[in-house]
């Protein structure tokens, strides 16, 4: 049993999948307001250190659905690592809510949390990793395509957090996933060696050049050239990237049935166009509002079982 869900590194497969399918679903019956609460008098503690929109709106809307609460705490209040160390943190609020979702700098800080407190752990972004959002662009996949098994992610851009999600997704899920970024972006190779070590069959890959990336693609995704937290890198990437925008002149290189997914925010006439981005706007909140779903099911699942088993 996984108390904490903080890579998807941690879950089989067979895990993965079973929470994507709960997903699809529950979610009908929470659409028509008639979604089950059983969770009435639990709490979750949400840590930001970074901003946030949809990760905070569609924690605190799934615990409501689920009949509970959720408690923002940023990181000006608490000061956590400055004002109390993280591991004091996680005990306290282990004995007051019951769960923590976290969203910090640094990734072992969120791994510091789950070791020190007795309830879960869900990780809400981190400069490593973002796998509740990884989880809400399979779902919302599996939605617009049907399937996910053999279908290609081709990520433009970024060797970020959310690309490392999707890749181990997708590698866990038998898709394909392409990596299209500036040399020097890519993936660190350890992480690249350890998730092909561990999954021999998997099919993922760096193309620099992002005409011949996409020529495969069911789903073009990117993401903000200048993560939380780069912001003072912004002028040297926003001259590195100029040639991986997701635009028309790209697009017309992909599939036609090819979706383009973002997980937002979006900057517009960086990483992607205005009309690439309208065009593709359906999908592209389809995917922001799974982070709802995917994450009540989630939460619903930890909360009712004590964690992932
Ligand atoms: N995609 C995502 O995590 O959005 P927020 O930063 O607004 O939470
Ligand atoms: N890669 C982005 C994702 C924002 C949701 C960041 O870390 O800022």
């Amino acid at each position: 049993m996984k108390k904490d869900f903080i890579t998807l590194a941690d879950f089989t497969g067979g895990q993965l999948q079973a929470l994507i399918d709960q997903t699809i679903s529950e979610k009908p019956a929470y659409l028509k307001k008639q979604g089950p609460a059983p969770h009435a008098r639990k709490t979750l503690a949400m840590i930001f250190e970074k901003p946030s929109l949809r990760t905070r709106v569609s924690f605190e809307t799934a615990m409501t659905q689920l009949g509970g609460t959720a408690t923002y705490l940023d990181q000006i209040a608490i000061g956590l690592g400055t004002r109390e160390p993280a591991k004091d943190v996680a005990r306290v609020l282990g004995r007051m809510c019951d769960a923590i979702m976290a969203r910090t700098f640094r990734h072992d800080i969120v791994e510091e949390l789950a070791q020190y407190s007795d309830v879960p752990v869900v990780n809400g972004l981190t400069d490593y990793s973002h796998p509740c959002q990884a989880m809400a662009d399979l779902v919302t996949i599996r939605e617009h395509h049907g399937e996910l098994k053999g279908k290609t992610i081709v990520f433009v851009g970024d060797g970020n957090n959310v690309a490392r999600s999707l890749s181990v997704g997708c590698a866990k899920l038998d898709m394909k996933f392409i990596l299209s970024c500036p040399p020097g972006y890519e993936l660190d190779e350890t992480f690249f060696d350890a998730l092909l070590d561990e999954h021999p069959q998997s099919d993922c890959s760096v193309i620099h050049e992002p005409g011949r990336a996409v020529a495969s693609a069911d789903v073009v995704y990117t993401d903000t050239w200048i993560s939380m937290g780069q912001e003072d890198q912004r002028q040297d990437r926003i001259r590195t990237f100029q040639a991986y925008q997701v635009n028309e002149a790209l697009m017309a290189l992909a599939p036609k049935h090819a979706i383009v997914l973002h997980c937002l925010p979006a900057y517009r006439g960086c990483e992607i166009s205005e009309g690439v981005f309208e065009k593709n706007a359906d999908a592209i909140f389809d995917q922001a509002e799974n982070r709802l779903h995917f994450q009540r099911t989630l939460l619903n699942v930890l909360l009712t079982r004590g964690g992932i088993a």
